[in-house]
């Protein structure tokens, strides 16, 4: 089918989606796949609504002032199809955007309606995994320059050290499916060589982009032994599913029908074929225009 053929227009999104209200959950590209499934995985039943923003993926060495803007105008667009609630899948978008929209935009666009990222829920409980109080993160450019890990570990862990490193290729590699073939190695190895390089004794190594746990097992072919390498999808799906119970006026509204539909910015062929090997079930996107 083609991308044309695919086109969701807004009387068919509205038809589509009237009396749905999914879960929202968004990322640049793919990578947000990776917390989508863990969330299913623990909040099942559930209608979810996926949107990947691949027309201008990479996200990761994009401005603020870009980052903020595409963030801001999917979010909008997930409110418009009816998501109470959104996690932002994404922590570039999580760095950069999530708090002037929480704090700025929300009361405006959607005053009860609520936007969640990935940062915190993984900042609040990191440090209880390290012996060695350093812990390494590995981002995109945008995410370490935004120091949103360090800041927000410090105000939960004081104690705990945190070394970061940019990997600016990682996510293009995954992006392009050449992450898992012999040309991504090189890459690979090189941000893991930079971070343990920065301080001995590095014990817990989180994958601060949604997109990296897709070559989780190559990462840990080059990892130093006895270095712990940690995934969000898990930490985020629990975290949400406690804000569920604490938040019985979000909740309330979500819809279970066990629907999911997932939209991408640019080729539903492109994204139907990487997203089923990323999400490990087969899916069939439809495209939506955002300019
Ligand atoms: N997967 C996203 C993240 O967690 C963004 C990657 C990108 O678009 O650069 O940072």
């Amino acid at each position: 089918m083609s991308r044309k053929s695919r086109r969701a227009s807004p009387g068919f999104l509205f038809l589509q989606m009237a009396k749905r209200h999914p879960i929202g959950v968004f990322d640049s590209g793919y990578g947000g796949l990776t917390v989508l499934g863990e969330v299913v995985q623990a909040l099942p039943g559930y209608d979810y609504l996926y949107l990947g923003d691949n027309a201008r993926a990479p996200y990761g060495s994009r401005s603020f002032e870009s980052v903020y803007r595409y963030t801001l105008g999917c979010v909008k667009w997930l409110f418009d199809q009816g998501c109470p609630l959104i996690v932002l899948a994404c922590n570039t978008a999580s760095a950069k955007a999530l708090r002037t929209i929480q704090q700025k935009d929300l009361q405006h666009i959607a005053p009860d309606n609520r936007v969640l990222g990935v940062i915190r829920p993984t900042t609040e409980i990191i440090g209880n995994f390290t012996r060695s109080g350093k812990i390494g993160i590995l981002a995109t450019t945008g995410t370490v320059q935004s120091g949103s890990y360090r800041i927000e570990i410090e105000k939960f862990f004081p104690q705990v050290g945190v070394f970061q490193q940019a990997c600016p290729m990682w996510v293009p590699l995954v992006e392009n499916n050449e992450h898992l073939g012999p040309g991504a190695d090189y890459f690979v190895r090189e941000g893991i060589d930079k971070l343990m390089s920065q301080e001995e004794g590095i014990d817990i190594v989180l994958l601060a982009c949604t997109h990296y746990p897709l070559m989780i097992d190559k990462i840990r072919e080059f990892m130093p032994p006895g270095v712990q390498v940690m995934t969000q999808g898990n930490i985020v799906a629990i975290s949400l599913a406690d804000y569920l119970k604490r938040h019985p006026e979000i909740e309330s509204r979500l819809t279970q029908n066990g629907d999911m539909h997932f939209y991408t910015t640019d080729s539903t062929e492109d994204f139907d074929a990487h997203a089923s090997i990323f999400y490990g079930k087969p899916v069939q996107s439809s495209y939506l225009s955002l300019t």
